[in-house]
């Protein structure tokens, strides 16, 4: 193990590319955020409704050298005072994630710096542990705010993933690796993209999650009733070891479901009407959207958001509970959801079990996360090879 003098001051330059945002990040000792800098491409992706890998990648190219620029200039230094190089090497997209890494690598060449290689998912669980170190470190001296107790039971929500992890952290809490043993997961697709598949069929712009967030509170959630299936778990085979019980989510039902309350209540015509005015507009505001929906339909957005967060709040303090979870971490860009986060806090306060979520700039995509996962590798000398090659389905933990 790389012992504190050998990682310098501990600065980590971290490239974040695995889909449609570029990021780079400088973080010291991976707790304290000296920049952070996120180019988008929402713009570019939303006349499409989804990202389009091809343009994605391009955009990363053009935005890779200002974004990492940009970083270490915000965080007043230069490539020679950094002490390694993170990037996310997957899950994503592989031309997404082939523009950052190649960069990084070249990077790390150029300087003679080590190159570290982080998981995505792994880096939003950071994202919750960044801060929450950051808020530790500020309230040492009247000590109110204590790191979250673990093992954690982390939900990894967002366009890409709906995943449950069972967080541990070996060694000593300074340097000690972290083991994710993976516990939950979506057997079709992720919550994210249920909310941008949805916000899609009713004529809302790109990402859907934040135009479903906005409108939620305006509609009745109680007026339409969605049924959740229960997925049955396979635990294990006849004659093997018994496994970790499985907690799995299903969100294309739900998706299906609306489609069908869409066609049986001739919702089609103004649907068609919203996404036309929707589209005369460069970058449209919930006020711009709001006199667009009718009540029906903001009774079926409200409906279809308590639904979804139930499903999430009930799985995963169940698995927290039968796993002996101690706290939950909740990252990812569906967690930057209002309904999710005031519905978990107050489930985890009726419990007495602590949650937190990342302030909302870190829980979408962005590279402070990564850099802050990187750390521990630093510490611990886990380099990545030179051959280091994007994996677009790269798991995480068992
Ligand atoms: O983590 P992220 O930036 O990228 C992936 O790794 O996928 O998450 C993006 C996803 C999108 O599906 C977006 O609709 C969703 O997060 N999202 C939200 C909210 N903000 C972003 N979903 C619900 N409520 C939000 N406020
Ligand atoms: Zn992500």
């Amino acid at each position: 193990m790389t012992d504190e003098t050998s990682t310098g001051s501990g600065l980590i330059l971290a490239i974040e590319s695995s889909c449609d945002e570029t990021a780079a990040a400088v973080v010291e000792r991976g707790s304290h955020t000296l920049s952070s800098v996120v180019a988008s491409q929402i713009a570019i992706h939303s006349r499409y409704g989804g990202v389009v890998p091809e343009l994605a990648s391009r955009e990363h190219l053009r935005n890779i050298v200002p974004v990492v620029r940009a970083a270490l200039d915000r965080a007043g230094c230069t490539l020679s005072n950094l002490d390694a190089i993170a990037v996310t090497s997957g899950p994503g997209l592989a031309g997404a994630l082939l523009v950052g890494i190649s960069y990084a690598k070249a990077l790390a060449y150029a300087t003679g710096k080590p190159l570290l290689a982080v998981n995505h998912i792994e880096g939003h669980i950071h994202a919750v542990l960044l801060e929450q170190r950051q808020l530790s470190a500020t309230a040492a001296a009247d000590s109110i705010s204590q790191p979250m107790p673990l093992p954690a039971l982390a939900l990894v929500v967002s366009g890409g993933h709906t995943h449950l992890y069972l967080t541990r952290q070996q060694g000593s809490p300074r340097d000690g690796g972290w083991t994710y043993q993976n516990v939950g997961r979506t057997v079709d697709d992720a919550a994210g993209e249920a909310f941008d598949k949805v916000a899609k069929l009713l004529g809302l712009g790109y990402p859907g999650g934040p135009w479903i967030d906005g409108l939620a509170p305006h509609g009745n959630s109680k007026a339409v009733a969605f049924a959740f299936a229960q997925v049955k778990a396979k635990l294990h085979r006849p004659g093997q070891r018994a496994a970790m019980p499985r907690f799995l989510f299903s969100f294309s039902g739900i998706k299906t479901a609306v489609l069908r309350y869409v066609e049986v209540h001739d919702l089609q015509s103004s649907i068609r009407a919203r996404h036309g005015a929707l589209a005369e507009i460069t970058s449209p505001l919930l006020s711009d959207v709001l006199p667009l929906c009718d009540a029906q339909t903001l009774d079926l957005i409200a409906s279809f958001q308590r639904a979804v967060v139930g499903d999430l709040k009930r799985k995963t303090f169940l698995a927290a509970e039968v796993l002996g979870a101690h706290s939950i971490l909740v990252s990812g860009g569906v967690a930057a959801n209002q309904e999710l986060r005031t519905r978990f806090t107050a489930e985890a306060a009726k419990r007495g079990m602590p949650v937190a979520f990342p302030s909302l700039a870190l829980s979408t995509d962005n590279a402070a996360m990564i850099a802050a996962a990187a750390w521990p590798k630093l510490l611990a000398g886990d380099f990545a090879p030179a051959n280091l090659s994007a994996d677009p389905s790269l798991a995480l933990g068992r």
